[in-house]
């Protein structure tokens, strides 16, 4: 037994167990407000404790010191390939799902998409699509979680994938919606009208569309991600497999196009609700100027950059991170035994009144260089996750973000009526139950 974090006096005790629902367990309690669940788990038992759900038992690891053991991951104790109980039928050997050595290969090779030169290529790109697709926004009541999650899978297509939205863009947008929220579907096995059948048909259809693009790409590279993952080498030469290719980009655009919509309507929903701040950044937008954006302009969104990250910490795109045990070992005098699953909690942790200055209010400010309420602890604003696995597209993100906002603010003015609260959907990643009804008024 590895005994990392010995420091209980009185020897090493078993997680407590928290009691629920036979069968079912805190599934539902999790699902219909995560936010009060986990709380009353931590404020119940501490830092660690056991409760079932999803059909298996998962240690939940709370707080910012919980976020650093199992992230940091010294010794590799913890393996991300625990990820496949949620989503492995789905996202098969995607990057997030594989463990150390094979990991950090495939990583390497996948660094060369990401890298500068690769960012500036997609960013031009993407915002060639924005304009499109905002020209395209009509004034008045919409859905606009909707609209946020069809252009970014436009924008994936044209810039991952390097082709327009074809007639199966919406079969393709369809299937991601169905591989992601088979992952915590009650059943899991395919009968036909669950969660999880639909993913699994889901993940067929995405697989034989990119497989078919592959020899393509391969003949005729463009300044895509499908063409870069195609081409991407380590200096030793090594690169990846047709295989490897169609589970990393089915990955990719499930992460990228998922996690920017969220942050997005989670913004444009906060913006909405205090208009000072919609107002501030307006003017911050209108200061850089209506055209296109240069990465050096990137900089220059102070006040949005504060906002961005305020809207991260209140609504974590992705709120839990799993990982199962590779050793036992000790977690504050708590024993995690080997092959126990275990979570730690982004969501939790950026709510916690121990650590945050009035953690429900929407306070961008507080990530200023003058409060940095975030650097408090280097594991309590953990967003894009930590260690080995942090979030690889954290810059492209962050940049098909500002670039969407940027335009957004210069052409709508958003509201939403008094007192109005977002529902959160926590079935699977956070999205907005009612699909954020929101009033869009055009500025020109
Ligand atoms: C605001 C947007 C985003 C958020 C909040 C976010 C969040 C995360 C988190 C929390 C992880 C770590 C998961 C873990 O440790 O188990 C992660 C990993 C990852 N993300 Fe993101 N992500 C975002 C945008 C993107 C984009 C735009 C891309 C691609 C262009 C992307 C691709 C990935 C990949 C490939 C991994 C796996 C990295 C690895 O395991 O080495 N993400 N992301």
């Amino acid at each position: 037994m590895t005994d990392v974090q010995a420091d209980a006096p009185f020897g090493v005790r078993e997680a407590p167990h928290h009691r629920s629902w036979p069968v079912i367990g805190s599934s539902l309690a999790y699902i219909r407000d995560a936010h009060t669940f986990l709380r009353r788990l931590y404020e119940r038992h501490g830092e660690v404790a056991k409760i079932d759900a999803f059909g298996t038992q998962c240690h939940f690891m709370l707080g910012p010191d919980a976020n650093q053991f199992v992230l940091q991951n010294r010794g590799n104790l913890f393996e991300n390939a625990r990820w496949s109980y949620f989503i492995g039928p789905f996202f098969n050997r995607g990057l997030m799902l594989l463990d150390f050595d094979e990991h950090r290969l495939h990583r390497r090779i996948m660094n060369a998409a990401f890298s500068q030169d690769a960012l500036l290529g997609y960013f031009e790109r993407m915002q060639t699509t924005i304009d499109a697709e905002l020209s395209r926004w009509d004034a008045g009541e919409c859905l606009l979680f909707k609209r946020l999650k069809a252009m970014t899978l436009n924008i994936g297509s044209e810039v991952f994938v390097g082709q327009k939205p074809g007639d199966d863009a919406d079969a393709i947008n369809d299937a991601f919606l169905d591989t992601v929220q088979a992952a915590t579907g009650l059943i899991r096995t395919a009968i036909p009208g669950t969660r999880w059948n639909a993913g699994l048909k889901g993940r067929k259809l995405l697989e034989a569309h990119f497989k078919r693009a592959v020899p393509a790409k391969r003949a005729n590279p463009g300044p895509d991600l499908f063409s870069r993952l195609c081409e991407a080498r380590t200096e030793d030469g090594e690169l990846f497999s047709d295989e490897d290719i169609v589970n990393h980009m089915i990955f990719v655009l499930m992460a990228a196009h998922d996690t920017s919509t969220i942050t997005l309507s989670n913004l444009v929903y906060q913006l909405a609700k205090q208009p000072v701040w919609q107002e501030r950044l307006r003017e911050e937008c209108r200061a850089i100027g209506p055209g296109a954006l240069s990465m050096t302009d990137l900089e220059r969104f102070e006040d949005t950059s504060l906002a961005i990250k305020e809207t991260l910490r209140i609504a974590a795109p992705v709120p839990i991170l799993p990982r199962g045990v590779t050793e036992e070992c000790v977690f504050k005098g708590v024993r995690l035994p080997k092959g126990a699953m275990v979570a730690v909690t982004p969501w939790m942790t950026h709510h916690m009144p121990e650590w945050w200055d009035e953690p429900q209010r929407f306070d961008p400010e507080r990530f200023s260089a003058a409060r940095a309420e975030d650097r408090r602890h280097p594991f309590l604003w953990t967003p894009f996750g930590g260690g080995a696995h942090k979030c690889i597209g954290l810059h492209f993100g962050m940049m098909e973000v500002k670039a969407i906002l940027h335009q957004l603010l210069l052409r709508f003015r958003f509201s939403v009526p008094d007192g109005y609260v977002m529902p959160q959907d926590f079935t699977s990643l956070p999205i907005p139950k009612d699909r954020l009804p929101i009033r869009l008024e055009r500025l020109n």
